[in-house]
């Protein structure tokens, strides 16, 4: 057995102030309390260590806050390096303006590495335990990208984009066959690795021909791999897309047309900004997850997503960064962008749609995004163990605050440089033991 193997069967506890979400509406907190770890799971939270665990080993984080590892359901790594810059255009033209060109140099292994390499380290050592990531349509550069994560000890889905029209000249795969053949290739060369696995990623609908969709869809079939896209993010986008696919009912129903939209599918939709009253009914009897990317929508003026609506109408839903749209990795900014959006949107635009609250901003951030890796996102027995422990003693305070009031101001201040410890799985990531770099 490896020494990772050997280090996941570990039985062990970690103490300190924990919070979790229990579900959309509550926020539970133990004092002082336990959370058992045995084989890379949770065995649930204690205010005292139950009888048959006592004499394990167990690391006493003292008065630190303890919550579940956060989920990013949507990010693009080559895109990390522009991060703040260039946010003066609307989608279409900052995809051709900014991103294209900058997605064009991980042709360039060694370029992509460099970058890569930074993006890793900064996910690393946020609060962020599991991601869904847009590499580029590169195979090369996803794949070591993927390894690399892995060795970190970082884990989530990580995607080799497909784009074969209205791309440019330097981006666009040579044709549907071509992007097909290099995404089969990059799915069997990823078979080897265990936490960053493979996910279909088609850029989105105006960049796959119907063909390349087809095949796209096969590879689903054959694999069985989850896939991740775009949906309904901006008007101009949504109108060629109507006129692009005049066979969809609407820009949902594009990608339902060849069966990468959900049911057998395990599929994310990025934004949804616009998805009306068809589009979401189908997310919904499709079980979607729909990734909301509230800083994103801002800075490409795109709009405000209705994510209250979405949760009242019980839709799976979590939290996405959409670096470079959204200029920062930290999910604690998505979390209070999702809050302060809503209010926006609720006083600007539409009155019926209350206001997000703490409670479901947090659950967005932990069990909403994690559902879609499975029994993640909360420290219930039985959810993988992901775990960030906190130190927000430099925030600092008149009086004693309570582990519900520290979590609640976290989502507005909190910063890398409060993160003392992360667990993925069972095993410690952070922080990194010196010998190991
Ligand atoms: N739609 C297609 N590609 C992208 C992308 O890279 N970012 C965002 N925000 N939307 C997209
Ligand atoms: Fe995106």
């Amino acid at each position: 057995m490896t020494e990772q193997g050997d280090k996941n069967m570990e039985r062990f506890a970690i103490r300190g102030h924990i919070c979790y979400s229990e579900d959309q509406k509550k926020i539970r907190t133990v004092d002082r309390g336990y959370v058992v770890c045995e084989e890379g799971k949770s065995r649930g939270v204690f205010e005292t260590l139950p009888e048959e665990w006592r004499g394990i080993p167990c690391r006493d984080y003292g008065d630190k806050l303890i919550i579940p590892g956060l989920v990013d359901l949507h990010v693009h790594a080559p895109q990390y390096t522009f991060r703040g810059l260039g946010m003066d255009r609307e989608l279409i033209d900052w995809l051709n303006t900014h991103t294209f060109p900058e997605e064009e140099k991980y042709k360039d292994t060694a370029y992509a590495k460099k970058a890569y390499n930074i993006f890793i380290e900064d996910l690393l050592h946020s609060a962020t335990t599991r991601a869904c990531v847009f590499a580029t349509c590169h195979k090369e550069a996803t794949l070591w990208l993927m390894k690399k994560m892995e060795e970190a000890g970082l884990a989530g889905y990580v995607g080799k984009v497909n784009m074969d029209r209205n791309s440019s000249r330097g981006l666009q795969e040579e044709s549907a066959q071509k992007s097909a053949q290099d995404t089969e290739a990059w799915i069997l060369a990823a078979a080897g690795l265990t936490n960053v696995r493979p996910i279909l990623t088609p850029r989105f609908i105006p960049t796959c021909s119907d063909e390349l969709m087809e095949k796209l869809s096969e590879l689903q079939k054959k694999y069985r791999l989850p896939a991740q896209s775009h949906l309904s993010e901006n008007l101009s986008e949504i109108e060629w897309v109507r006129q692009l696919c005049p066979q969809a009912s609407c820009y949902g129903d594009a990608y339902r047309l060849h069966g990468l939209f959900g049911g057998e599918c395990p599929t994310i939709m990025a934004h949804c900004v616009y998805s009306d009253e068809e589009e979401t009914r189908m997310m919904k009897e499709q079980g979607v997850f729909i990734a909301h990317c509230p800083e994103s929508n801002v800075n490409l003026a795109s709009g405000i997503a209705p994510a209250r609506r979405f949760l009242d109408q019980g839709l799976k839903m979590g939290l996405g960064t959409d670096v470079a749209a959204g200029t920062s990795l930290s999910m604690f900014r998505a979390m209070a962008m999702a809050v302060q959006c809503s209010k926006l949107r609720w006083r600007i635009q539409d009155e019926s749609l209350a206001p997000l609250t703490v409670e479901e901003v947090f659950y967005l951030a932990t069990k909403g995004g994690g559902e879609f890796f499975g029994r993640v996102g909360s420290l219930e027995p039985g959810y993988e163990f992901d775990a960030v422990v906190i130190d927000d003693t430099m925030l600092r305070h008149a009086r004693k605050l309570s582990a519900k009031e520290r979590l609640e101001r976290l989502i507005y201040l909190g910063e890398d440089r409060h993160i003392q410890a992360k667990y993925i799985k069972g095993k410690q990531v952070l922080p990194i033991e010196k010998n190991c770099r």
